[in-house]
């Protein structure tokens, strides 16, 4: 998936699994934000590469858990009119009471196809009670708790093999914040009847993010208000193009 999360306008989000033996290649991987075509992107395009990866330590690719990591650019993106932040939910946000969200990516648009594509997609999800997403009709135990579960009972819309570390972001009524609260990770198939989409909840990983990034002098307000997340500068419209990589996890 190709819109990343940016953190601190210089740090992603990026899941996990879609790091595995690529890491020699990363000299070669490049960050574009601010295009939703790839292949004819605008002069708005910011290109960046990328300094440095950070891996969950406790990443396992059997079941996918904590399918995190984070990329720091090389240089920090700026914000414009294709580029904006977003927000991280912070331990304590009700994540659930946000009832707008969307999903986004360049990946396939049909399970079978092998081509993904150009113009960058976005779907309206329903976020789904997690108890429900692990019961044996759905994923029958699959579910971590630091996974959220998005998309709908019947199918028919969900992300597919290319989305990840794309983001869920979810809004809600009158509000211009958006709020970056998972990471496109994996699914079984795609779009298939109570088989979701299936999310590294950014908000299970808030303590392990700002851990991780250095800390750094605040020079100006964030969009979000200071008591949600020091973190608050994600950025909603990064439309990011890692060349040569695909894959939501399966
Ligand atoms: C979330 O929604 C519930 C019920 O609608 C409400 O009581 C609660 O205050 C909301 N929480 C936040 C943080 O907005
Ligand atoms: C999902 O079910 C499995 C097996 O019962 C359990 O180990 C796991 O903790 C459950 N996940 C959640 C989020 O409750």
């Amino acid at each position: 998936m190709r819109l990343l999360s940016l953190l601190l306008f210089h740090t992603l989000v990026w899941p996990m699994h879609s790091t595995k033996g690529s890491c020699e290649l990363l000299p070669q991987w490049r960050v574009v934000v601010g295009a939703s075509q790839l292949s004819q992107r605008g002069p708005e395009a910011q290109v960046r590469s990328i300094k440095q990866v950070v891996l969950h330590e406790r990443y396992e690719p059997r079941m996918e858990s904590n399918d995190i990591a984070l990329l720091e650019l090389e240089q920090p993106i700026e914000c414009n009119d294709y580029a904006q932040p977003a927000c991280l939910p912070s331990a304590m946000a009700e994540v659930s009471n946000l009832s707008h969200c969307y999903i986004s990516g360049w990946g396939v648009t049909q399970e079978t196809s092998l081509e993904t594509a150009d113009i960058l997609q976005e779907a309206k999800v329903h976020l789904i009670d997690i108890t429900t997403c692990n019961s044996s009709r759905w994923y029958n135990g699959a579910i971590a708790s630091n996974n959220l579960c998005a998309g709908y009972e019947q199918g028919g819309i969900d992300s597919c093999q290319g989305d990840s570390g794309g983001p869920l972001m979810c809004t809600k009524e009158r509000s211009k914040r958006f709020w970056v609260i998972g990471v496109t990770s994996w699914g079984l198939g795609c779009a298939k009847a109570q088989r979701p989409g299936v999310y590294s909840s950014t908000q299970h990983f808030h303590d392990w993010i700002l851990g991780k990034v250095r800390p750094r002098p605040r020079t100006r307000t964030g969009p979000c208000p200071s008591a949600q997340s020091s973190l608050s500068d994600f950025f909603r419209k990064l439309n990011e193009f890692l060349q040569g990589l695909k894959g939501k996890g399966t």
